[in-house]
């Protein structure tokens, strides 16, 4: 098992415009061989930030790192940006080969 999480720092205020582009989007990862789940989640939030992830499980690393290199990953970053001024800050990828 393989799990690969995208973190972003989403500025106070901008929250529900940010889940709205995750629930409006087209997702292609059903098809995806090698895909297993897909979930974004709500994470702490500070004084300027709500941090939210965007969590993938994978049945392997090579599965993931096709996926990136595929028109499906392609097409889902080619969709609807979201506003200016809703990220601070670079997301930030995680990567996690399951051990146990
Ligand atoms: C290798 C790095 C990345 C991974 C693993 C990743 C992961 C994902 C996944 C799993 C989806 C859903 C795809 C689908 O449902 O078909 C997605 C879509 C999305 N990703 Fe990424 N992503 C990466 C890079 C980025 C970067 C650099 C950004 C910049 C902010 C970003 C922002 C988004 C957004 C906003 C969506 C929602 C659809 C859209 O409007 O484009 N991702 N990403």
């Amino acid at each position: 098992m393989y799990l690969a999480m995208n973190r972003f720092e989403i500025a106070k205020g901008f929250e529900e415009g940010f889940e709205k582009l995750w629930r409006e989007r087209d997702s292609y990862l059903e098809t995806v061989p090698g895909f297993k789940t897909f979930s974004l989640l709500k994470g702490t939030q500070t004084e300027e930030y709500t941090l939210y992830a965007s969590h993938t499980v994978w049945e392997s690393q090579e599965a993931f790192q096709d996926w990136t290199q595929s028109e499906s990953f392609r097409k889902a970053h080619a969709q609807a940006k979201a506003p200016k001024g809703t990220y601070l800050g670079h997301p930030n990828l995680e990567l996690f080969e399951a051990v146990l």
